[in-house]
């Protein structure tokens, strides 16, 4: 591995599965100091197991993040640690397919909670740290239904809709601090836990490993204001860039 990240302490949330795993696996094995955040302990704890037998440096943090509590402990925590937080990816991500009229306001809370006030709350608590010392990278996980309307999505776009608003927003909010701002869309079906339940039968025909859209999460991690910034970011398409320019973990 070329450390890339040497040294760099990156906080990935929804690092438990798929491209959230994907992501710190290769994070740590380009030396970032991870820290790892889920709600599910036993695969957060193999996950972070994995990367330390593979010579990497990572912690496990449990925690769910409809919890504002939680989410304030645990980066108070990290950055009294490591005295910095310079890469954060709000990965974690939840999803149903319902027409509106069987939309609970529960329902909409719950996914709103997970996918867009918890993105919000970790962005607000790294906010203080990086614009103080005028570095880092902010990636907020988005997808196609952050742009375009799909049937039973409504609730699901309109949090994806809101990352999409709200990176927008901080981005110009960070850009006089030098923080890289983004939102990330995979680009390409991946096969993870999620797309188990929403991918139909021609998407499962193409899916890949979401390790092959990871590389793109690593280049965007080295980024400031004056590199890629304010960007709606195709993972896929991004990595085969870096794969065509000579991409080597
Ligand atoms: N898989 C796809 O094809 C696809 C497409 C577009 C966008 N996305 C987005 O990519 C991101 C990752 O999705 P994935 O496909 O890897 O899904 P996944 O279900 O495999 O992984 C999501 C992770 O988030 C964690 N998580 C969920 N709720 C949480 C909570 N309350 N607190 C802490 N952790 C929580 C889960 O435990 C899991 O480990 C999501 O934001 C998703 O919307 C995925």
């Amino acid at each position: 591995m070329s450390g890339k990240l040497q040294g760099k302490v990156c906080v990935v949330t929804g690092a438990a599965r798929g491209i959230g795993r994907a992501v710190v696996q290769l994070y740590g094995a380009e030396g970032a100091r991870v820290h790892a955040i889920d709600r599910l302990a036993d695969e957060l704890d193999v996950v972070v197991a994995g990367i330390r037998a593979a010579g990497g440096t990572a912690d496990a943090h449990v925690l769910d993040l409809r919890s504002a509590q939680e989410i304030a402990t645990t980066f108070a925590a990290i950055e009294a640690r490591e005295g910095r937080i310079d890469v954060l990816v709000n990965n974690a991500g939840v999803i149903f397919f319902k027409p509106i009229e069987a939309v609970s306001a529960e329902d909409w809370d719950w996914m709103h909670d997970i996918n867009l006030r918890g993105t919000f709350l970790c962005c607000r608590a790294v906010a203080p740290g990086m614009k103080a010392r005028k570095a880092g990278s902010i990636m907020n996980v988005s997808s196609n239904a952050g742009i375009r309307g799909g049937v039973d999505e409504s609730t699901y776009c309109a949090t994806k809709f809101g990352i999409e608003g709200l990176s927008r927003a901080l981005a110009l909010e960070f850009a006089p601090y030098n923080v890289a701002v983004n939102s990330v869309t995979p680009g390409h079906p991946v096969h993870t836990s999620m797309s188990e339940i929403t991918y139909g039968e021609a998407q499962r025909k193409i899916w890949k490993d979401p390790v092959e859209i990871a590389p793109a999460f690593v280049h965007l991690a080295l980024q400031d204001a004056s590199g890629i910034h304010d960007q709606y970011v195709r993972a896929w398409d991004l990595a085969e860039k870096l794969r065509a320019e000579g991409w080597s973990a």
